[in-house]
């Protein structure tokens, strides 16, 4: 039996202070979600549409599972699977409960294996924007210089393996002297970079348009289909970075002091403001260079470095693009990898440098479906209806539209269902009565039922009762 934490501090090191570890998990939330993703889902599924689906998301859903999460990881002071079964024994619980932390592991793996992927594809394009090589190219040269890179496969490997290279051996440092400087002078670096996009996107004239495309629904053309309400929905849980246990590893290094209800207020709202921020910075560069924010995955990578390249210093102002995108990569990746780090330290009792090289390797191995999905396995469609169908875009819908929801679903139920009602009042600091009954609406039914609603419309979806969506 694992001994009970008595100091109340987890064994892997502690946040240097509250504000580190609002920081943190902030620098979890901040990442390719924000940056790569966001803004050419929003393009490719209605825009001011999907930004309000995604709000109300966030709201309904993430509010309650991510206070869930980090109220978990704080009680139980351990890896996820281990504060899940730690505070089941405590309750008298089945350990059964641990699954759903090993349920996140598994999902963590997925995550982590192409996400190191186009973090790869980032950093080659921070070498490529500052070399200048798109200084006056267009669209469709940008759009061939980019599939010829992810074409090629060695090139892709290689900067894909450096990335996990520099995420393995920043979390084998440990909480301490790994994540916690990473965190510390990556965010202040990222807010910086990210303030200097938005003034350069203002002064470049595209920014009006930026904003109603972001904020002005079209009641007439919402462009809202059934496909975009459950990306949405996923794209909540990705952009949070709940679901799989990442923050509830965080929140077992949180300082007991403070409350956990205003830290997630800070995470979901500084979050929400970076995904608006980058879209419109993203959308004003490409409005001014003449171009619609469509293009799917590639949006970043041709849309805005063709933008780049034809505005002045773009090559520079490009590669500081890169640079931010890069860091919010990072302080992601982390903590996709520290769940499962922190579960197998505990579990074999083994260094930091070796539970990571395993796991870094794991995820290497299936990174390579991703890698491969752009060239050699292009065509191989793994199953249908699901994107185009290729090995990376069946991982990244599964893991949006079903492996999150179904974890965060698991961790609603057990901290609105499950475990006693006085102790998670206790644990997340619920004073009042109609805090209570907020909070009693929120975990246990509203964010449950809506993850099951949107289930059901995917599951129609894929079986084709319903009409099939953008
Ligand atoms: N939230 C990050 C982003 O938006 C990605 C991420 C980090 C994540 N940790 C996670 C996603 C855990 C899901 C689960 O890029």
């Amino acid at each position: 039996m694992m001994a009970e934490v008595s100091n109340d501090r987890s064994q892997h090191g502690m946040w240097s202070s509250r504000m580190l570890f609002v920081l943190a998990a902030v620098g979890s939330a901040v990442g390719l979600g924000n940056i790569w993703k966001f803004p050419y889902m929003a393009g490719d599924h209605g825009g001011a549409a999907f930004f309000f689906v995604y709000l109300i998301c966030i709201c309904l859903i993430g509010f309650p599972v991510m206070l869930a999460e980090i109220m978990i990881g704080r009680e139980g002071r351990m890896s996820p699977i281990n504060s899940l079964r730690q505070l089941a024994r405590r309750n008298n619980l089945s350990q059964g409960w641990g699954l759903i932390g090993w349920f996140g592991v598994f999902t963590g793996f997925l995550i982590l294996s192409f996400y190191a992927v186009v973090a790869g594809w980032i950093l080659f394009y921070v070498f490529r924007m500052f070399s200048g090589e798109f200084n006056g190219v267009d669209i469709e040269t940008a759009g061939g210089m980019f599939g010829d890179f992810i074409g090629d496969w060695k090139q892709v490997a290689l900067w894909f393996t450096i990335f996990m290279v520099i995420t393995g051996v920043v979390v084998a440092k440990g909480v301490n002297k790994g994540l916690e400087v990473v965190v510390r002078y990556g965010m202040p670096v990222l807010f910086l970079l990210l303030l200097v996009m938005l003034i350069y996107g203002i002064t470049q004239g595209g920014f009006g348009d930026a904003f109603s495309f972001m904020f002005i629904l079209d009641f007439n053309n919402l462009g809202l289909s059934w496909d975009s309400l459950v990306r949405a929905m996923g794209h909540a849980f990705f952009t949070l970075s709940i679901g799989m246990g990442a923050i509830m590893a965080y929140g077992a290094y949180m300082p007991r002091e403070g409350s956990i209800k205003s830290a997630v207020w800070v995470i979901v709202v500084v979050d929400t403001l970076v995904a608006i921020v980058a879209g419109l910075a993203i959308f004003s560069i490409a409005y001014a260079h003449g171009s619609e924010p469509h293009g799917g995955p590639a949006l970043l990578f041709i849309t805005s470095a063709s933008a780049f390249g034809n505005l002045p210093l773009g090559a520079i102002f490009g590669g500081l693009l890169f640079v931010l995108v890069s860091i919010a990569a990072l302080t992601s990746a982390i903590s996709i990898l520290e769940p499962a780090t922190a579960y197998l330290v505990e579990r074999f009792k083994l260094s930091r440098w070796i539970v990571v090289t395993v796991c870094c390797l794991i995820a290497w191995i299936i990174g390579w479906g991703t890698v491969l999905s752009f060239n050699a396995w292009q065509n191989l469609i793994i199953i249908p209806g699901f994107g185009d169908g290729t090995f990376f875009a069946v991982l990244e819908f599964l893991v949006d539209s079903f492996l999150l929801p179904i974890g965060g679903l698991l961790i609603a139920i057990f901290v609105g269902f499950i475990l006693p009602r006085s102790k998670v009042k206790t644990a997340i600091e619920i004073s009042t009565e109609w805090g209570m009954k907020i909070w009693l609406a929120l975990i246990r039914v509203i964010a449950p039922l809506s993850i099951l609603v949107i289930f059901a419309i995917t599951l129609l979806r894929l079986f084709g009762l319903t009409e099939l969506g953008a």
